[in-house]
């Protein structure tokens, strides 16, 4: 089909639209699975042996194999499976021993668990303004360390990359810890090094919108044993459990010191992931190769501005996120009507008529008065009014990459904002 369609009539006035099958994503069922999953799944199951601290050596069960295959996959020294991307957050944040009730800096454009998660752990979220492309700001980072600041909290929103040197520079200098929240991105990589590994901690989820889809679940890395020791005992490691992860000795951390918050993952969902972790380079290719080609196709358009990367190749590509540069929340919420009538899933971060929770002024328990904390981080509140979001499932065929640049050019040509 041929993807350079004239301006004509749209969807969302009545006229036909460019599909009516479903857009491909997780929740209508689009997994990248295989026999082999299946598989691996049912043999875990079959085994009857559910949970990670039975009689088995750390070794012989698979959510340890799974560490150690986690530890190869992304060079780290470290690796510890848990409950979800939320969990890795938390555990991350309380193993870094910080001062009860610390400020813990995070970008003010991220998923509401984010924060959740710094609550979690017994500390306060200080937001920090997003530049034009929706990273993190350095420069407003820099503007907020207070001493009072203990830690950063870093997200790789929808899969691109944070600026990691420049924010582990400014961390380093004021002598606090980063954690990545790297959930939205597993298996992206910033100058060929993989994210959740800039940090002194890097969280993943594996749940089913993530590269590795095991319903729920996530895991932690670190380079620190004793800030890994302390995660796996507050995960849910009780009587000496927490020594079976390490080949020696383990670092000298009273488990009865820690609360145990049963955050643990299980053996199905460590067979799962285990296979699925062995196909993840086949599915990081084909969201590259997604991503590349709609966003080359559609780089030229006029009044669309797409998400910049902070270096080439620095996103994972499960996500189209362009601006409509001075087109506002209306607009730009009309924009995404628009798509969807057209058979695309698009959601404008900003929009007024939706609860989106990766808009902050929507997080009411940290903001009770929406317009107030807008007023507080007016740059990030402005981008995100202006853009417009849309899942790209690793399993895009040829047909959805062109409906989905078909439907852009032709809502776009419309000229309505
Ligand atoms: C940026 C970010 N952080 C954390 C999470 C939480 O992950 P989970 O649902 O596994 O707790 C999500 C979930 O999508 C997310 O997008």
């Amino acid at each position: 089909m041929t993807v350079d369609v004239q301006p004509g009539p749209l969807a969302i006035d009545g006229a036909e639209p460019v599909r009516t099958d479903p857009w491909p994503t997780y929740d209508k069922g689009d997994v990248f699975i295989e026999e082999e999953d299946l598989e691996a799944a049912l043999d875990a199951v079959r085994a009857r042996l559910y949970f990670r601290y039975d009689h088995r050596p750390h070794a012989e069960t698979r959510t340890g194999r799974l560490e150690r295959e986690l530890c190869a996959f992304f060079a780290a020294p470290h690796a510890l499976t848990c409950a979800s991307g939320t969990a890795a957050i938390t555990l991350a944040l309380l193993a870094l021993d910080l001062p009860p009730g610390s400020l813990v800096a995070c970008p003010a454009f991220t998923f509401a668990a984010t924060p959740s998660a710094i609550l979690l752990a017994g500390h306060r979220p200080l937001l920090v303004e997003c530049d034009d492309d929706l990273h993190l700001d350095v420069a407003d980072l820099r503007r907020r360390l207070t001493p009072e600041v203990r830690a950063v909290v870093v997200v790789h929103m929808r899969g691109f990359a944070s600026d990691m040197p420049a924010i582990c520079a400014v961390a380093r200098e004021h002598g606090i810890p980063v954690v990545e929240d790297a959930v939205p991105a597993l298996g992206a990589r910033l100058g060929g090094r993989p994210l959740g590994t800039f940090g002194d901690a890097g969280a993943f989820s594996t749940q089913s919108d993530k590269s590795l889809n095991t319903g729920e679940g996530g895991f932690l890395l670190t380079r620190d044993p004793a800030v890994h020791a302390r995660a796996i005992v507050y995960s849910g490691a009780y009587e000496g459990r927490m020594a079976r992860h390490f080949d020696g000795p383990p670092p000298a951390v009273d488990d009865l010191a820690y609360p145990i918050f049963g955050l643990r993952m299980d053996e199905i969902r460590a067979a799962l992931a285990s296979a699925l972790l062995r196909r993840l380079p086949e599915r990081l290719a084909a969201h590259h190769r997604n991503y590349d080609d709609v966003a080359a196709r559609l780089a030229d358009v006029p009044g669309i501005a797409l998400r910049r990367p902070v270096a080439d190749h620095a996103y994972l590509g499960e996500a189209l996120v362009f601006r409509l540069p001075g087109a506002g929340a209306e607009a730009t919420a009309w924009t995404a009507a628009a798509l969807r009538a057209e058979g695309i899933d698009a959601r404008a971060l900003g929009d007024p008529g939706d609860t989106n929770v990766r808009a902050f002024w929507n997080w009411r328990f940290l903001f009770p008065d929406p317009a107030r904390a807008r007023a507080e981080f007016p740059v990030t509140a402005a981008r995100l009014d202006e853009s417009v979001d849309i899942p790209l499932s690793a399993n895009l065929t040829e047909r959805d990459r062109d409906h989905v640049v078909t439907a852009v050019r032709k809502v776009a040509g419309a000229g309505r904002w």
